[in-house]
């Protein structure tokens, strides 16, 4: 850990009233990497602002997953040119799209004015990058190609009160042939059982009710360090995901357990009943289709077919009373054909999801996806979009509809943003419902009854 370069950089910035500014890109992790940079930086006097022209260091930490973050990234980066060439602010880029050669040398071509590049390994060395910036100025590039350990300890600044998000395992072994990430992010490495729940008992004891549990492939937790019969240590009997549930749902003060993503392929028997068995372990989950054509699936390198994916699920629905999903699907995948499609709409019709994230295939360079010939034409990827949407939302409304009248337990998280008198929280199924209540209701887990329902949240009424 980096204590000594936190300490001379704060020693530097001390009573200059700095400000940073952190604009953070797609997923959970790297919300959380985001979590942990702002720990650190808070630690070195600065304070955090949303204006990016009152910023003395504006960090971006990137995600390179679809194309779209890429346009949003150089469409900012044009944006804070004018405010580093105002008032010198410090520009740090970071993150997944760091680990990609191309975009590093598209930066250095176009936008050269950046300070320091950070890549997923390097996270923790921010300290001492910031340090030699602000000592000599020189443009700094922080890029590892091998996979970084994972480093315990990082200080980590929570944006909320109520939710914590804990990553389990970094990286991924699974290079389905659209997927980037396991060429940005490396191969899979899990935390030691020990680190994780020390850090659950600690936000148990900071008030946190509900953790939510990262890693590219969850359900694979210490999967890796098995299969290289890299010796671990066993801590509450903790040696699987599964077992990791068992002894976090043992956890007083917390309240709920989520995770994503598992990935269907790996999940295995005890998880399935340890999900049953734990209490706290939220009976929604998230089981990422990508397509229901087993043919597609075959070019994604997903390794279940249609009727795999199914089977598990109608394993899940009979042993979990209760049990809701989720899913992630990318359409537009290159082969794919109308009938393929139709499979996709047809596994959706048949699960029920409770929530679709939907997805246009975008090409990554360095894919196996990216490099096949039969792409298909934008103009189609949106209009079989625009057709799955339809339907998940045709489906949600109905399932909306099914709520009222019912009974829930909700986790209250906070204040409504559109109405200070209205609090939120949400379901089991991670639906957000709405009540009208006092603040010391926040943080507490309440029976309500359903009232209304509308597209995207459900009116409770807290019972007497
Ligand atoms: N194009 C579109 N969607 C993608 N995802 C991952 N890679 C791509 C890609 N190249 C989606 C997958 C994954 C989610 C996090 O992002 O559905 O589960
Ligand atoms: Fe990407 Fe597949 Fe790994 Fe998920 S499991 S991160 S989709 S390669």
């Amino acid at each position: 850990m980096q204590i000594e370069e936190i300490k001379k950089v704060a020693n530097i910035n001390k009573g200059k009233n700095l400000k940073y500014c952190i604009l953070t890109m797609g997923c959970q992790l790297n919300e959380n990497d985001s979590e942990k940079l702002c720990g650190m930086i808070e630690q070195m006097q600065y304070t955090k602002t949303q204006e990016l022209e009152n910023a003395d260091l504006i960090i971006f930490n990137t995600c390179c997953v679809r194309e779209n973050a890429e346009d949003k990234l150089f469409g900012k980066l044009g944006e804070v040119k004018k405010y580093k060439e105002k008032r010198g602010t410090i520009i740090a880029i970071g993150g997944c799209m760091m680990q990609e050669k191309h975009i590093v040398e598209k930066l250095k071509q176009s936008y050269s004015f950046f300070d320091i590049v950070f890549g997923t390994h390097t996270l923790h060395q921010f300290p001492a990058d910031l340090y030699k910036i602000l000592s000599s100025k020189k443009q700094i590039e922080d890029i590892l190609d091998i996979d970084g350990e994972i480093i315990e300890g990082l200080p980590i600044k929570r944006e909320d009160k109520i939710k914590a998000s804990v990553s389990i395992m970094n990286g991924c072994n699974n290079f389905c042939s659209y997927c980037i990430v396991p060429y940005v992010r490396g191969r899979e490495r899990s935390r030691l059982p020990k680190d994780i729940i020390e850090e659950v008992h600690n936000l148990a004891k900071q008030g946190y009710k509900e953790i939510m549990l990262l890693g590219q492939n969850v359900n694979s937790y210490l999967r890796a360090e098995k299969e290289k019969q890299i010796s671990f240590e066993e801590y509450d009997g903790v040696n699987s995901f599964a077992t990791l549930l068992r002894a976090l749902n043992k956890i007083e003060g917390i309240e709920r357990i989520r995770f994503i993503s598992p990935h269907p392929k790996d999940f295995t028997d005890d998880v399935i009943e340890a999900i049953r068995d734990c209490n706290k372990v939220c009976k929604l989950i998230h089981l990422p289709l990508q397509s229901g054509s087993t043919n597609i699936l075959k070019a994604m390198n997903r390794k279940y077919t249609k009727e795999q994916y199914l089977t598990l699920v109608e394993k899940m629905k009979k042993q979990i009373p209760q049990v809701t999903f989720s899913t992630d699907i990318i359409v537009g995948f290159p082969g794919e054909e109308e009938n393929d499609f139709e499979d996709t709409l047809d596994v959706v019709k048949k699960v029920n999801f409770e929530q679709v994230y939907m997805f246009i295939y975008s090409r990554r360079v360095g894919t196996p996806g990216d490099r096949m010939e039969n792409q298909i034409p934008e103009e189609m990827k949106h209009k079989r979009f625009d057709r799955l949407k339809k339907l998940v939302e045709e489906q949600i409304a109905i399932k909306n509809k099914e709520y009222v009248g019912k009974e829930q337990s909700i986790l209250v998280e906070g204040k409504s943003k559109t109405n200070e008198n209205m609090l939120t929280g949400r379901t089991d199924s991670n639906k957000v419902v709405v009540i009208e209540g006092k603040n010391n209701l926040i943080g507490k887990m309440l029976p309500v009854k359903i009232v209304s329902e509308h597209m995207w949240y459900l009116k409770g009424k807290v019972e007497e």
